[in-house]
């Protein structure tokens, strides 16, 4: 599927673990397991899924709620690209390249603020909020050069469900039709019309994998976190729901003594007042749907072991400093904080030369884990003539 090849990568590393794939695609639901370890640690793979994943796919980059207004920006990196998400004047989000057009140094310089117009800093070149270019003191239209031509590149950019997402190749078909399927599942939450509560930026020491793999999966939910999660969403409970080309999710039930959250959208099946719903939109949007608040998290990988997190939470109720926002969030950063913890021990079991990958748990518990690893076989395992009879290690 798949043809990148990573720039400056140790291609041999990236071409093993990419044949390794081309095994797991062959591999059935009741033969699942985890993959190596190499796949989270190597820095050769990860130069290559940076390539073959995050300039090829629809990368979430936050949600339009940050910048409400005309003219409210904030500013992100992807893969190298320095990347600049603005509304302007007529209350579009374009997702502009933040790098000026003279000699390349990034035009916006603070991660989030309000502009009529960006100037950058270096010598002064001045660009609308589209992108065009306003002003080059000193420099005159010629032969060779027009202002009027001269803008900062945009890239592909879609909102699905208030979420921004970019493209960085601009080759990826569309997100919003991929994701239909999902319509039914989260469509009385009304996620775009929530409001938009809370944002905050963070960077753990683990692979992003790791990070998209453990929000995703209901398996973890019990022993981990036991006096957090486990009393509302019980691993036991959980359920997995369709996958698709472009997204897997489950729902998990609340425990039957566990009382009804609100406020929520009154168009809320019992079922849905009772339970949560999560997806992830490959590779790395991951998103749970709660009766009263909506947590998301947008992934970026920095290095092999460690991610750039930006995540936040919707909801309905409209203070976002109410007493009900208050202990949700705090909530959301007490299991959180069990999560990072755990994660940041696992990239350390991670690189252990001792570990052999174990089976996976039945469909409810790490079904989506399976999916996940399906969908990273799909796009990035080797073409067929190129995969090797059988290299996964599947010792017990
Ligand atoms: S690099 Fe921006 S004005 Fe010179
Ligand atoms: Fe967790």
């Amino acid at each position: 599927m798949a043809t990148v090849q990573a720039r400056g990568a140790d291609v041999s590393e990236v071409q093993r673990l990419r044949a390794e794939l081309a095994v797991v695609r062959q591999v059935p639901r009741d033969q699942a397991r985890a993959l190596p370890s190499a796949f989270y640690t190597s820095r050769e793979y990860l130069e290559f899924e940076r390539e073959a994943l995050f300039r090829t796919q629809w990368i979430c980059l936050g949600h339009i709620g940050a910048i409400p207004n005309v003219g409210d920006y904030f500013t992100a990196e992807l893969v190298d690209e320095q990347l600049l998400i603005v509304r302007d004047t007529t209350a579009t989000v374009r997702v502009l390249s933040n790098v000026c057009r003279h000699r390349g140094s990034p035009v916006a310089t603070l991660s989030a603020g309000h502009a009529a117009r960006f100037v950058c800093g270096y010598h002064g070149w001045t660009y609308a909020l589209d992108g065009r270019l306003l002003a080059a003191p000193l420099i005159k239209d010629g032969e060779h050069f027009s202002k009027a031509a001269c803008r900062l590149p945009q890239f592909a950019s879609e909102i699905w469900q208030g979420y921004i997402f970019v493209n960085l190749d601009g080759a990826a078909p569309a997100l919003g039709a991929a994701l239909s399927p999902t319509e039914p599942y989260i469509r009385n939450y009304h996620p775009s019309e929530q409001q938009f509560l809370y944002e905050a930026q963070e960077v753990w020491q683990t692979n992003w994998k790791c990070l998209v793999e453990n929000f995703m999966e209901g398996y973890h939910l019990s022993p981990l976190h036991a006096k957090t999660l486990h009393p509302v969403t019980p691993t036991g409970l959980c359920e997995k729901l369709p996958d698709g080309d472009a997204f897997t999710g489950y729902r998990a039930n609340f425990h039957p003594q566990c009382p009804e959250r609100g406020p929520y959208h009154p168009d809320l099946t019992l079922q849905e007042r009772r339970s949560d719903v999560f997806y992830c939109v490959y590779p790395s949007f991951v998103v749970g749907f709660c009766p009263d608040f909506t947590l998301y998290m947008c992934i970026r990988p920095l290095t092999a072991d460690s991610v750039a997190i930006r995540w936040g939470i919707t909801g309905i109720a409209d203070d976002p400093k109410s007493p009900g926002v208050e202990s949700y969030l705090q909530f959301c950063k007490e299991f959180c904080a069990e999560d990072r913890a755990q994660l940041e021990r696992l990239q350390r079991g991670l690189t252990s030369r001792s570990y052999v990958p174990g089976p996976l748990a039945p469909d409810h518990a790490e079904g989506t884990v399976w999916d996940i690893i399906q969908y990273m076989a799909r796009r990035l395992g080797a073409p067929e003539s190129a995969a090797p009879v059988a290299s996964i290690d599947s010792r017990g």
